[in-house]
């Protein structure tokens, strides 16, 4: 079978389109063949070992796939060759067959495709859990996105006005604040061109934003926090513009408001009932049209280190999903 294939450490160029043995379940697993694997930010970090995890090599990128069960192993119930299922792996889904724990399936809707549904898990998961459960934001809540036309934003954008909150997209250029608007932003600010602070506090008429929904870090954070209400909430989601910032303690004192951090991949592992009631919930609304994720383009896996190459490169609006069989 064809797998993508990091041997070495380094960026997209570095990543290989070979054939591999095929995966043989063992026990309490089984074999999915991949029919889509959706990408992320993270897939620009894992095969230069500037992520979180750090597999060891040769391993795949690709932290979440669709599929159908092939083959199950010893010791498993109520999983059947031919499900349709979706599973969140860390790493290893560009490739056409994986081997994945039962317990890690989530049962894929029938309602549901390949490519939609694999692109749920990562971002959306972290959406419904960080604005939700983290952020505790309510009907009436104003939200600030950044990164909001990324593939964890675009959620987030999303799943804030399913919450019923208002919400300002921050993101770059006049494409991406179109792209924004189109998914349901209320507001856009181009934090690139814009005095991002000055645009939240008179987009919320000098009172501030009650929750920021931060993908990108770096500079942007700063002002982000500035812009945070009293008793607001700003969520610690990720870096993607590049460093990791320093926040003053005494702008949390004036405010009275609290930097929260949203650590999905470990929700999924110390909450598995709660990220089982999230996905459900994440699939009927998408199932009923209230959630409309989106794939910019599908490419064939072995167009996979090209893909990543995009995202990396800031490209992307929403999600890219490589696809097999
Ligand atoms: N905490 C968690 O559990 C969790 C879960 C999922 C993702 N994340 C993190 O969230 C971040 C976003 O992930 P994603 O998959 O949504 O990525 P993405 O689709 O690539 O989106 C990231 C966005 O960041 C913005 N950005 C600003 N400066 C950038 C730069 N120098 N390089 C690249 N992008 C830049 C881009 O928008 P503009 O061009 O409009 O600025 C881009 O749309 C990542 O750091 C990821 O690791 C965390």
């Amino acid at each position: 079978m064809k797998a993508v294939v990091s041997r070495v450490a380094g960026g997209p160029e570095t990543l290989t389109f070979e054939d591999v043995a095929e995966p043989v379940a063992g026990p309490g697993e089984v074999v999915v063949a991949m029919r889509a694997c959706a990408l992320n930010f993270f897939d620009t970090l894992i095969t230069v070992d500037r992520y979180q995890f750090k597999p060891e090599r040769p391993f795949s990128p690709g932290g979440e796939i669709a599929g159908v069960v092939e083959s199950i192993g010893p010791g498993v119930d109520g999983v059947a060759p031919g499900d349709r299922v979706i599973a969140y792996l860390k790493w290893g889904g560009a490739r056409e067959k994986v081997a994945v724990a039962a317990a890690d399936l989530v049962p894929m809707p029938d309602a549901l495709d390949f490519v939609t549904a694999s692109a749920l898990c990562v971002t959306y998961g972290t959406a419904i859990h960080g604005l939700a459960d983290r952020g505790e934001v309510k009907p009436g809540d104003t939200v600030a996105v950044l990164g909001a036309a990324g593939g964890a934003g675009q959620a987030a954008v999303e799943i804030s006005k399913l919450l019923g909150a208002r919400v300002i997209a921050c993101a770059s250029g006049v494409e991406k604040l179109a792209f924004c608007r189109s998914i349901g932003a209320d507001e856009v600010v181009d934090y690139e061109a814009e005095d991002l602070k000055r645009r939240l506090k008179d987009l919320t008429g000098g009172r501030g934003v009650d929750v920021v929904y931060d993908t990108v870090g770096d500079r942007f954070a700063d002002p982000a926090v500035r812009a945070t209400a009293w008793r607001g909430r700003y969520l610690v989601v990720g870096f993607a513009a590049g460093e990791i910032p320093k926040i003053p303690l005494n702008l949390l004192l004036l405010k009275g408001c609290d930097l929260r951090g949203v650590f999905w991949g470990d929700h999924v592992v110390r909450e598995p009932a709660a990220f089982a009631g999230e996905m459900r919930r994440i699939m009927d609304a998408v199932v009923e049209g209230r959630l409309r994720p989106h794939v910019q383009a599908t490419r064939p896996l072995a167009e996979t280190p090209a893909a990543i190459a995009e995202i990396a490169a800031r490209r992307v609006k929403g999600k890219l999903v490589v696809t097999a069989g």
